[in-house]
C-alpha cells in the first residue's frame, strides 16, 4: 500500500518527480525549479524526447545532476491539450509503472487545481491495483516499491477533502477487481455472499438468501441453473439508505449476474479459454462494488442492489436442454440451450426487484453474451434499454468515467426469436442478433403491468476483463460498471 498524501509544494531532493506537463507548456513552478536546479537538464531532456505534452506522452529523465540533489528520475507526463479530470486521471494511471520502481515519488501538480490534483492521485492509484494474494515466490524487485506518493498542491486540504471521494469509489473498484480475479474454487456463491457482509461495516444492511427461501419464493429459473452444483445458490440484497428520513423517493436498483463459474452446464463448453468464465460473475462484482463506493462515500441517495449466485454445472443433477422451468414471475422458460444461464438468473431477480422494491429505475449488469464482444469488441459496454431518459444518462455516465456504453437496439421482431412451441418462452433465440434476443428475454420480466418502469441492462461480457494495460486498469478484472453506477447515482439521484 501506497501512502498517498498532499502537500505545499516544494522541490523534492531525492525519490522520484513527475512534472505533468499540459500540450504547448511553457515550465513553470516547481517543473521551473527541477530546471533550474539541473542546469536545464530538463528542458534539454524533453527537446531531445520531442516530449509535447500530448496525452500519452511521456519522458524519463535518470539520474539528473546539478543542485537538485539526488533525484533518482525525473518524469515528465503529458497532460494533453485541455487538462480536465479525465486527462488527469489518466495522467496519473500512465505515470504509475513509471515511479512504482522509486520508494517515494512526488508529483508536481502544483499548476493543477485540488479537484485535478486528487484525479490524479486516484489515476495512479486505480492503476496501482494487483491482485497477487497467490503468489508465494515474487521476488521483493519484481513487486513496486512505492511506500510514499506526495502531491504538490496551493490548497492541499482541498486536494486531501476532494481525493477522500475517489478514494472510496476506488475501494470499491479494487473490491469489485478482487471479487472478479478470485479463482472459482474460492469463490462460490456462498463465500461470495459472504464477501457482501462485508459492507455491513459501511453501513449496508445486507441480506443472504439461501436455497430454501428461493424455493419458497419460487426462483424456478434461478434454482434451475442452480440444480447441478454441489455449491448452494444466494441471492444477496444490499440496502443503502442515504437519502435520509425526508425523502420519499424509491430506491435505484442495480441487479447483478453473479455465476461464479459457468461450464455451460449440459451445454458443456469447450475446453479451450474456459477458465475464464471465473469472471462470469462480474455484474454481481460490479454491483457490489458499485454498492461499496456509494455507501464508502456516504451518497445521499437511496440505493439498493441485488445479485443473484450460483455455478453453472454439468451434473447427473443438472437442467437437460427442453426442461420447462416455471420463473418467479409464473411465465415458463423452455431451457433449449443450458448455457445461456445468466438471463434465467436475472429474470427472477429482474422480476423480485421490481415487486419488492418498486424502484425509481432499475439497472442490470451481466457477462451476457459472447455475441456482444463480437458487435462492440472490447471498447464499448452494450446498452439496452426500455427508457431513452436512463439511456442518455448512462451514456453520459459512461463517457464521464471511460465506462463506454453503447447503445443496441430492442424491438418486436427480436422479441418473437424467443417464442417457444411448448412454453412462454425460450432462452436462446439463435445465433443473429444474440446478445439482442437475450435483452428481449430479459425485458419480458420487467413487470409493466402497473406501468413503465425504466431499466437498462447492461451486456459487459467484452469490458468486464482486460488482456492489456488500460490507462487506469491493469490487465485482468476491470471493474467496469463500479464508477459508471457511482457517477450515475451521484450526478441524478442525490440530494
Ligand atoms: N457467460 C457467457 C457469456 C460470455 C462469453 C461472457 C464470453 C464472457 C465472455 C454466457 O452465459 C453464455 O454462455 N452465453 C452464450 C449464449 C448462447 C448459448 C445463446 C454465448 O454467448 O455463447
Ligand atoms: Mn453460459
Ligand atoms: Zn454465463
Amino acid at each position: 500500500m501506497t501512502d498517498i498524501l498532499f502537500v505545499k509544494p516544494a522541490l523534492p531532493r531525492s525519490g522520484a518527480l513527475v512534472l505533468p506537463l499540459a500540450e504547448g507548456f511553457t515550465l513553470a513552478g516547481l517543473a521551473r525549479e527541477a530546471d533550474a536546479a539541473t542546469e536545464g537538464a530538463v528542458t534539454r531532456a524533453l527537446e531531445a524526447a520531442g516530449f509535447k505534452g500530448r496525452k500519452g506522452q511521456s519522458c524519463t529523465l535518470w539520474a539528473p545532476g546539478g543542485k537538485g540533489g539526488h533525484l533518482s528520475r525525473i518524469v515528465a507526463i503529458g497532460l494533453g491539450a485541455t487538462p480536465d479530470a479525465r486527462t488527469a486521471e489518466a495522467a496519473g494511471g500512465a505515470a504509475w509503472p513509471l515511479i512504482a520502481g522509486d520508494p517515494e515519488a512526488f508529483i508536481a501538480t502544483d499548476g493543477l487545481n485540488a479537484a485535478l490534483t486528487a484525479a490524479f492521485a486516484s489515476g495512479a492509484r486505480l492503476r496501482s491495483y494487483r491482485f497477487d494474494k497467490y503468489r508465494t515466490r515474487e521476488k521483493a524487485e519484481d513487486r513496486p516499491k512505492l511506500v510514499r506518493l506526495s502531491l504538490a498542491s496551493a490548497t492541499p486540504s482541498e486536494a486531501k477533502a476532494a481525493f477522500a471521494t475517489l478514494s472510496a469509489i476506488a475501494d470499491g473498484v479494487f473490491l469489485a477487481r478482487d471479487l472478479v480475479s478470485e479463482p472459482p474454487n474460492v469463490l462460490f456463491p456462498e463465500e461470495m455472499a459472504e464477501r457482501c457482509r462485508g459492507l455491513e461495516k459501511l453501513g449496508v444492511e445486507v441480506e443472504v438468501l439461501g436455497p430454501k427461501e428461493l424455493s419458497k419464493l419460487g426462483f424456478g429459473a434461478m434454482l434451475g441453473v442452480a440444480q447441478g452444483s454441489a455449491r448452494e445458490p444466494r441471492v444477496v440484497v444490499m440496502q443503502w439508505k442515504g437519502a435520509g428520513p425526508a425523502s420519499d423517493a424509491p430506491p435505484v436498483a442495480l441487479i447483478g449476474k453473479g455465476v461464479t463459474f459457468d461450464t455451460g452446464g449440459i451445454s458443456l463448453k469447450s475446453a479451450g479459454g474456459m477458465e475464464d468464465m471465473k469472471y462470469d460473475m462480474a455484474g454481481a462484482g460490479a454491483v457490489i462494488g458499485a454498492m461499496a463506493a456509494i455507501a464508502g462515500r456516504k451518497a445521499q441517495a437511496d440505493v439498493v442492489g441485488l445479485v443473484g449466485l450460483v455455478e453453472n454445472m454439468p451434473s447427473g443433477t443438472a437442467q437437460r436442454p427442453g426442461d420447462v422451468v416455471t420463473s418467479y414471475s409464473g411465465q415458463t422458460i423452455e431451457v433449449i440451450n443450458t448455457d445461456a444461464e445468466g438471463r434465467l438468473v436475472l429474470a427472477d431477480l429482474l422480476w423480485y426487484a421490481r415487486e419488492r422494491f418498486r424502484p425509481r429505475c432499475m439497472i442490470d449488469l451481466a457477462t451476457l453474451t459472447g455475441a456482444i464482444i463480437v458487435a462492440l469488441g472490447h471498447e464499448h459496454a452494450g446498452l439496452f434499454s426500455n427508457d431513452d431518459d436512463l439511456a442518455q444518462k448512462l451514456l453520459a455516465a459512461g463517457a464521464e468515467v471511460e465506462e463506454k456504453l453503447w447503445r443496441m437496439p430492442l424491438g418486436e421482431a427480436y422479441d418473437k426469436l424467443i417464442r417457444s412451441d411448448i412454453a412462454d418462452m425460450k432462452n436462446v433465440g439463435g445465433r443473429p442478433g444474440g446478445s439482442i434476443s437475450a435483452a428481449q428475454f430479459i425485458q419480458r420480466f420487467i413487470d409493466t403491468r402497473e406501468g413503465h418502469v425504466a431499466w437498462a441492462h447492461l451486456d459487459i461480457a467484452g469490458t468486464a476483463w482486460a488482456t492489456k494495460d488500460g490507462a487506469t486498469t491493469p490487465k485482468g478484472a476491470t471493474a467496469f460498471g463500479v464508477r459508471l453506477l457511482d457517477r450515475l447515482v451521484a450526478g441524478h439521484y442525490e440530494g
